[in-house]
């Protein structure tokens, strides 16, 4: 009976210790929920970093038991490792590379080296597990060689690959010195896929150009298999979303936060830390509509989350340090004794929480200067019961191909953006509803289990019409 193994970065857990002892947090991310309907079935399991640096054999021995028995198989990276693959090359060169931060694109060959070397051990950690006919399934840009690696040690497997984040131009790919390796590497797959139709268009450019195999509507020639190439726009499980909003939990405590904060409206924003998400420029926007509209003053506020992340990386440092300032700024210049422009939260929050801010914020503003998807939007609405509120979103989340009904805008356009917030501001209650209403009813259709589904299903058939012209 053949298996599937989920391979990422990280496993959908992070690991914690605690009086000597480890402790898991599992992740409540998109990808650990959808994914959790396959690697929990039969003999599957998900192979990846524990997300913490271990070093002794014995408490790596003690992980791997405790991991086993919910189906994970930790991969273990030194510091070195951290620093280089991870904080290194995934986050200080393909990072900024695919999300067009040319500025920050460091090109260290020792980084790449242990880009390598990490690939490396994750196929190890792979080939000990799987069987030739296993299907394996690998997600995102810091595996990149992977594919490749499993496909020469398990030429019949079946391979796919996910990217979570942009694909961006070949003008930007053929700055990476390493770039044929990168492309020879995910070209080890059998299906490859991408969130927008633009990232996968860039995708096959970039091959035929940089690798030279002949690719068109879809297809890549490979030297002895056809790749198909295709875009699979990631969903969220809304009835999660939907249900957690309708529950006493959420209810209370959106009641108990609008009793501290009147009858305002909220404004909300939440990103992980990142130069890609655009907070400073967001930041900026509210503080022109506050000058441009002063009769909003008292009457508007944001909720800011800003979950730490990456914060060893200098880029994040400083922009870390740009928001606080900024913050700072726009508070003490508008603040009043009963009322503070932005609320700024430097940390995550549960579950039940998050979905209280969404539930009760009249506008998400959700405005990255570059985003593969962006699943904070999706939240967002179907979180919405009442289907009262406004999503702004940014023309560069992948998203926003599909939501068409949210007030579109360019991010780096201060003005547009400014104007936005009004419009949303201002909104009738019934325009609010019929466009929250028709973004619901796709987000419902599409939501994580069935891209899961669709991606799985595309896969089998793929390898199904490869077996038919062997
Ligand atoms: C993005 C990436 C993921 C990554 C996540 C969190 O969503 O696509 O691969 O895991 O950010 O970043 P981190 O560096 O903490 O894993």
């Amino acid at each position: 009976m053949s298996k599937t193994i989920i391979v990422s970065n990280r496993l959908p857990i992070s690991l914690r210790q605690k009086n000597g002892h480890y402790e898991y947090k599992p992740s409540a991310g998109g990808l650990a929920t959808g994914l959790g309907s396959i690697y929990k079935e039969g003999e599957n399991i998900w192979i990846g970093w524990p997300g913490n640096v271990v070093d002794e054999p014995e408490k790596r021995a003690e992980i791997m038991l405790d991991l086993h028995q919910h189906k994970m198989v930790p991969v273990f990276l030194s510091q070195r490792d951290v620093e280089e693959f991870y904080e290194g090359f995934s986050n200080e060169t393909l990072w900024p590379a695919f999300h067009y931060f040319t500025q920050y694109i460091a090109y260290n060959p020792e980084h790449w080296e242990a880009y390598y070397r990490v690939n490396e051990l994750f196929c190890e950690a792979i080939l000990k597990r799987a069987q030739p006919d296993d299907t394996i399934w690998v997600h995102d840009y810091q595996l990149l060689l992977l594919p490749k690696m499993l496909r020469e040690a398990l030429p019949d497997a079946t391979i796919g690959f996910f990217q979570h984040i942009p694909f961006p131009s070949y003008e930007i790919i053929r700055m990476i010195p390493w770039r044929s390796e990168i492309l020879e590497g995910i070209c080890g797959a059998d299906l490859i896929g991408f969130h927008t139709y633009d990232d996968m268009r860039h995708f096959m450019s970039a091959v035929s150009r940089i690798i030279g195999l002949s690719s068109e509507s879809g297809t890549i020639q490979a030297e002895n298999r056809i790749i198909n190439v295709d875009s699979f726009p990631m969903g969220i499980d809304y009835g999660k979303f939907e249900n957690q909003a309708k529950s006493k939990k959420t209810q209370s405590l959106v009641k108990e936060y609008r009793k501290q904060l009147g009858d305002q409206k909220l404004i909300i924003t939440i990103d992980r830390l990142d130069y890609s998400k655009g907070i400073p420029q967001r930041l900026h926007a509210f503080q022109d509509l506050l000058t441009d509209y002063p009769e909003l003053h008292g009457k508007v506020s944001m909720i800011m989350i800003v979950v730490p992340s990456r914060d060893m990386v200098q880029s994040y440092k400083e922009l870390k340090e740009e928001i606080d300032l900024l913050v700072g700024r726009i508070n003490s210049a508008f603040s009043t004794l009963n009322w503070v422009p932005v609320h700024y939260f430097y940390r995550g929050f549960p579950f039940e929480e998050l979905s209280a801010f969404y539930s009760m914020s009249d506008i998400a503003l959700v405005t990255p200067l570059r985003d593969g998807m962006n699943l904070v939007c999706k939240e967002f609405v179907a979180s919405k019961i009442d289907q009262k509120g406004v999503l702004i979103l940014s023309e560069m989340a992948g998203a926003s191909k599909e939501l068409r009904e949210a007030l579109l805008v360019n991010p780096n356009d201060k003005r547009g953006v400014v104007e936005a917030i009004y419009q949303a501001l201002t909104m009738e209650p019934k325009e609010q509803e019929q466009r929250i209403r028709s973004m619901q009813k796709s987000l419902r259709k599409y939501d994580v289990f069935q891209w899961v589904e669709v991606f799985m299903d595309r896969l089998g058939h793929v390898k199904a019409k490869q077996a038919e012209f062997k």
